[in-house]
């Protein structure tokens, strides 16, 4: 047999290099490099011929859209695409804390006509068991397996049937001896997953593989394993603040870009049917510097208010300090406000905020930042029932931006009349005008 060779992979994104080193030529991530120990494969296997397989034109395929299972839970058969499909693979991943687990076992819940397969390798079927009564969930038809080696998971998948899904919780925690190094590592958590996805194909069982983001935001594990699942799903939130976005990178039997939304309660996962009433505030329209903006999640439009305030520079330097908003793109816009717009912020500190606690990424935002910045230096609150979106250009321009139906659509259902979009304001001036 060969001698076992050792090769450094980046724990972000799985570049392989023969030596150590200090930041990834991929990903150009610093210090994510761990040795690994490569075996070489099993020479024997090669010698006996593989079934022969033939190809088929591709048009004498009859595709049948999958039959699906759905979760029971809105908001996670929008992520999915329809629902689970026999044998899909999905990761679940998210930063330790932000309610995977809970996640699942709420659709357990949710799903009580079938057995769940639960299999534990994080926590004590105990820590479950309490879990499970936090939220009112009798959790009888969940089948609890406390076990981290791989082979014993695929044999008792084998063994249940007629399983609604298997969770494995987490993908970290897993190990086989077929592969080199400790849980955890990228060779055991790449090996342990083909071992899990053969399996379910095989059995046609939907499998949810629970897997952790570390500290520093690297996704050890999780991203080196996208390309072998079918649905990649992350759990994002902040922790100070109660909602949680689900959301698709990848998705082989249904659209990308999707969100779903859920709220962390005491009693478990709940999803959010109206999320445009969990981020706006009651004072909206009352105060200045306040100002209602549209945004895409996926594709649903989303509404947010984003708020300003702009006080008189003590002395020096103007401060300008953003939260869920890009602190640069904040810098343009004062900038098109001060030369577009004619508003003089020279001496004046901005604060922006989006309330809620949600990170706005759309350039769509840039006009309510604009009204939100002109109606705190002008002290004067925008007209009620107003909403504005649409991207500001250098030279004062607001310019178009994708699905402008649907945000006029659910401003409308949600009774906001002035509508402030690239439609009826070309440029900042007028949209200044309408807003007040
Ligand atoms: P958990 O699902 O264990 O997170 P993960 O599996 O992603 O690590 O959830 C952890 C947090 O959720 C924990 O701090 C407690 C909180 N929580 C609730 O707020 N409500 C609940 O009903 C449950 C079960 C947990
Ligand atoms: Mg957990």
């Amino acid at each position: 047999m060969p001698k076992p060779k050792s090769l450094y992979v980046c724990g972000s994104c799985g570049y392989e290099s023969p030596h150590w080193v200090g930041q990834c030529p991929e990903c150009k991530s610093w210090n994510t490099f761990s040795e690994e120990v490569i075996i070489p494969f099993n020479k024997s296997r090669g010698k006996t011929r593989l079934p022969t397989s033939k190809p088929v034109y591709l048009s004498k395929i009859s595709a049948k859209s999958p039959e699906r299972i759905s979760s029971k839970i809105g908001e996670f058969d929008r992520v999915l695409g329809g629902g689970f499909v026999p044998g899909q693979v999905v990761l679940l991943g998210g930063s330790p804390g932000i309610g995977k687990s809970t996640l699942v076992t709420e659709i357990a819940k949710q799903m009580s006509t079938v057995d769940i397969l639960y299999i534990c390798g994080e926590e004590s079927p105990d820590q479950i068991k309490l879990r499970a009564d936090r939220m009112h969930y009798s959790a009888k038809n969940l089948l609890m397996l406390s076990e981290t080696n791989v082979d014993a998971i695929v044999s008792a998948i084998e063994d249940s049937k007629g399983l609604g899904f298997a969770v494995i919780d987490s993908i970290q925690t897993l190990y086989s001896e077929d592969f080199a190094g400790t849980a955890g590592s990228i060779s055991q958590i790449k090996g342990c997953t083909q071992i899990l996805t053969n399996t379910a194909k095989r059995l046609g069982v939907p499998l949810v593989l629970i897997g952790h983001i570390t500290k520093e935001g690297v996704v050890a594990g999780p991203k080196i394993l996208e390309h072998v699942v079918d649905t990649v799903l992350y759990l994002e939130g902040d922790s100070q603040y109660l909602y949680r976005l689900l959301r698709t990178t990848k998705n082989r039997f249904g659209p990308v870009s999707e969100v779903g939304i859920f709220e962390m309660t005491e009693g478990g996962m709940t999803e959010v049917l109206s999320p445009s009433d969990l981020f706006l505030s009651q004072t909206q329209g009352v105060s200045s510097g306040s100002c209602l903006t549209v945004i895409m999640e996926g594709y649903r439009p989303i509404l947010f208010e984003v708020q300003a305030l702009t006080v008189r520079t003590a002395f020096g330097y103007p401060r300008r300090t953003t939260s869920g908003f890009s602190n640069n793109r904040l810098l343009v816009l004062i900038a098109i406000l001060e030369k577009r717009a004619g508003l003089d912020l020279s001496a004046h500190d901005v604060y922006l905020s989006v309330a809620g606690g949600f990170k706005i990424n759309e350039y769509a935002a840039d006009l309510a930042v604009c009204l939100a910045i002109a109606s705190s230096i002008k002290d004067k609150p925008i007209k009620s029932k107003t909403v504005a979106f649409g991207e500001c250009g250098l030279s004062g321009e607001v310019r178009k931006v994708p699905h402008l139906e649907k945000r006029v659509k659910e401003a409308k259902k949600l009774g906001y009349k002035n509508i402030i979009d690239p439609g009826v304001a070309k440029n900042l001036k007028e949209a200044l005008k309408l807003a007040f």
